[in-house]
């Protein structure tokens, strides 16, 4: 969750003393306004990340309220209450940018769950979010961090397809940055100015996905008490991201399919479609070629979906990204935690480099953000690494003539004794000094101690036996 600046207006002063109280309590600035004429006032003095604002007020009402802020503040994100909303009224609120329609009364949950939503989808716009200090003036390109030949070329990609309508289909392992590609086609297209709406399809209940993508109408099923407005719409002069696509399932497959095909949407319990114009993304971290050969995905939803195929590397095919990106969480996260680390020793960007990331670059920036804290200042070395990304350095050359007996072998014990070896060896070397001896294996002192009494070994008695 990300804390932000709200202003809540209505003119309801309970309403509005209990929503204030709510938000405060979740970690939020709040400000309060109790018409649009004086929210437009403040919003000209205060720095304001998200409105909740109320339909129905004396004086200027929220879609004109909406227009208005819109013009000047186009990236604050506006929430709607209403408990009057209809068909037409939600649709032209979101229309005039308005990013989520909540029906008055509303329970909590369903606040706080908005404006999470909201205040993400704002910390992807990049833009200045006031909640917490971003660095200012990227280009939307740069936040793409590396340079290694694989990046460049995605990049050079990135910015092809961003000129094009066309559909694309994002795949790369967790956590390489899917959505930040998904979001930066969105932000470098002619479509920048209408909605970027991210939707995770393995997040979302099946039953629900389908009136989530399509809207549906009042009494459509039990729980719709009024019309909704579907992603799809929202996206409307936009961009709609499907992530997690694999996790779509067969029937629903079908629908998006007919979408794709006939760029019309369908409301549950709707009679009338209603033509969109969306640009569509697609992600996932699957190998949907294997899902459709295995019948778990459509072959021609598949086709319709990959006319752009983008695949994302993971970190570990290039590990020239690492230092670069290494220092650029670093450089953000001091800013961000106000915490003043200089770098990373050499010894430890080995090691990181020498690691093999299966969480990819969110791993990596989860682990910087860790240390940044934990650390506070100075540099940053292998003692303070944790124990998985050390160690790492392995010199194929001295395993090279490894090789596995035709009747198999124990490998438990054939790592344990090749450890023991090693071991020995950096203690003969390093005349039985244990700092000097874990530096050769690029272990930290301590866990390089405890494999040494694991063993029963006794440097004392190696340092003379040499
Ligand atoms: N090239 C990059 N430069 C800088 N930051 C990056 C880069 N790629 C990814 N990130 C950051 O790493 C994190 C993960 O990226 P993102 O959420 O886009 O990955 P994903 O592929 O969608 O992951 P998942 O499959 O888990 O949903 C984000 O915080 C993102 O900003
Ligand atoms: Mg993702």
């Amino acid at each position: 969750m990300h804390n932000g600046s709200i202003l809540v207006i209505d003119d309801d002063p309970k309403i509005r003393g209990f929503l204030t109280a709510f938000l405060q309590y979740k970690g939020h600035q709040v400000t309060q306004a109790s018409d649009a004429i004086e929210a437009l006032e403040l919003l000209g003095k205060v720095d304001v990340d998200l409105v909740i604002t109320d339909l129905m007020m004396p004086k200027l009402n929220g879609l004109e309220l909406i227009k208005k802020l819109k013009a000047v503040h186009p990236d604050i994100v506006v929430i709607v209450c209403s408990a009057f909303s209809n068909f037409e009224m939600t649709t032209n609120l979101l229309k005039a940018g308005a990013f989520f329609c909540l029906d008055k009364p509303f329970n909590l949950e369903d606040i706080e769950a908005q404006v999470n939503r909201g205040l993400e989808h704002r910390m992807l716009q990049g833009r200045n979010f006031k909640g917490r200090p971003v660095v200012k003036n990227r280009s939307r390109l740069e936040q793409i961090v590396g340079e290694s030949e694989k990046m460049l070329s995605l990049l050079e990609l990135v910015e092809k397809v961003a000129e094009t309508d066309s559909t694309v289909l994002i795949q790369g392992e967790s956590g390489t940055g899917k959505e930040l590609v998904a979001w930066a086609i969105h932000a470098l297209s002619k479509r920048r100015e209408g909605n970027f709406v991210p939707v995770n399809c393995a997040a979302i209940p099946d039953d629900l996905l389908e009136s989530e993508l399509f809207g549906h109408t009042k009494g459509a099923f039990t729980g719709a008490v009024t019309d909704r407005i579907g992603r799809f719409e929202m996206a409307d002069r936009g961009t709609i991201f499907l992530d997690e696509i694999g996790d779509m399932k067969s029937s629903l497959q079908v629908k998006l399919l007919r979408v794709l095909q006939s760029r019309e949407v369908e409301p549950v319990g709707g009679m009338q479609s209603r033509k969109i114009n969306a640009r569509f993304i697609a992600a996932t971290n699957q190998n949907l070629e294997q899902m459709v050969e295995n019948k778990h995905f459509r072959e021609d939803l598949y086709y319709r979906l990959s006319v752009v195929p983008i695949v994302i590397p993971p970190l570990r095919e290039r590990t020239e990204d690492i230092p670069l990106l290494a220092e650029s969480f670093i450089k953000r996260m001091n800013t961000e935690k106000k915490k003043r680390v200089q770098g990373i020793s050499r010894d430890a960007m080995r090691a990181l480099c020498s690691y093999s990331w299966p969480g990819n670059i969110r791993e990596l920036e989860n682990l910087i953000e860790r240390l940044i804290i934990i650390k506070g200042s100075g540099t940053i070395t292998v003692e303070d690494l944790p124990d998985k990304y050390v160690g790492r350095i392995v010199r194929n050359d001295v395993v090279s003539d490894l090789q596995l007996p035709v009747d198999g072998l124990c490998l438990n014990s054939v790592v344990e004794e090749f450890e023991t070896r090693l071991i020995t060896e950096a203690l003969l070397k390093s005349g039985g000094n244990k700092k000097e001896a874990a530096q050769l294996l690029n272990l930290k002192r301590t866990t390089f101690i405890e494999k040494l009494k694991k063993r029963n070994i006794s440097p004392e008695y190696l340092a003379t036996a040499s």
